[in-house]
């Protein structure tokens, strides 16, 4: 693609300005709420399995199930498996066997090639956030539109200021990864997940390794997205209480297999012995 081909608003959530805060919940939302099943299927695992050695399967047939507009949580303990659901939904890595569907389209038989349109509308925040430290924060956020898309920084420019200001970073566009605190950078790594406008972001431990303000912040952030764009959010994280404030539903994953998959409301309410030790072994809940 040409450069110039890509307008700032192609590259926009909604229509006009689209960055309105606000905007309240939205038909979708009212639509998942009445009845979660009649809203379009964004990633379907089906029978996924993944082992990296002959020993063990880190996956033994997962299914999971992921509608447009909610924010699905995904706990687990560490090593479980969390973080290579996300790179088999990427395609970054392939299964051992099963079915992976993005937008329902079957991803486990695409090469590189065709896999890159599907890929371009899914947007990742990497665990530890990832920004690259010898660029700026405007160079980071700026990555999708300047690789993707073949603008130049100026170009990008206007669209990466209406990100920063969208995760409140609208003083850090010159600042260098380094000069950011913890939780800044997460919400650096937010703004460069969703410039390109996203219909899905998948967080990898959003909330680790930042104060409790800055935990708070990122999780109101990640509603937002979801209120104001209807960005279809899967979240990874190892803390429950974060789960309460975003998650639309939870999977537990545990010895390769979805152990439950229901509402916080539901998870407290369980009797199952393994489910009732991980949530007692949660501080805060
Ligand atoms: N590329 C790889 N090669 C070999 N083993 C791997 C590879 N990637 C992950 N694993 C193994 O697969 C298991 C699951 O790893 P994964 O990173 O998905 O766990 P996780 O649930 O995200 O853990 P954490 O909470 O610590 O981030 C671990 O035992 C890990 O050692
Ligand atoms: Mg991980």
């Amino acid at each position: 693609m040409e450069a110039g081909d890509v307008s700032e608003m192609d590259l926009s959530y909604g229509s006009g300005s689209g960055e309105a805060e606000g905007k309240g919940k939205s038909e979708l939302r009212t639509l998942l709420e009445r009845d979660p099943s009649r809203a379009e299927t964004v990633i379907e695992f089906r029978d996924v399995h993944l082992a990296f050695s002959r020993e063990r399967e880190v996956l033994a047939g997962v299914d999971l199930t992921v509608r447009r507009g909610e924010t699905k949580i995904i706990l687990g303990g560490s090593g479980e498996g969390k973080s290579t659901i996300l790179r088999l939904a990427l395609g970054l890595i392939q299964p051992t066997r099963g079915s992976i569907r993005l937008f329902g389209e079957e991803i486990t038989t695409l090469d590189e090639a065709q896999l890159k349109p599907i890929r371009h509308r899914v947007g990742m925040v990497f665990q530890g956030g990832a920004l690259f430290d010898s660029l700026t924060v405007a160079e980071n956020v700026g990555f999708c539109p300047m690789e993707n898309h073949g603008m130049t920084l100026e170009q990008a420019e206007p669209l990466i200021r209406r990100r920063l200001k969208y995760v409140g970073l609208s003083d850090a566009y010159d600042l260098m990864p380094s000069e950011l605190s913890g939780g800044m950078a997460k919400r650096a790594a937010v703004a460069r997940a969703m410039i390109c406008s996203p219909e899905v972001l998948l967080f990898d431990e959003p909330t680790t390794g930042i104060d409790p303000i800055g935990v708070r912040r990122l999780l109101r952030l990640i509603n937002r997205l979801r209120d104001d764009f209807e960005v279809t959010s899967v979240v990874v994280t190892h803390i429950l209480k974060d789960a309460r404030f975003i998650g639309d539903s939870l999977l537990v994953l545990r010895a390769g297999h979805i152990v439950f998959d229901g509402t916080f409301d539901e998870l407290m309410a369980t009797k199952d012995p393994f489910l009732r030790d991980f949530i007692a072994e949660q501080e805060g809940i």
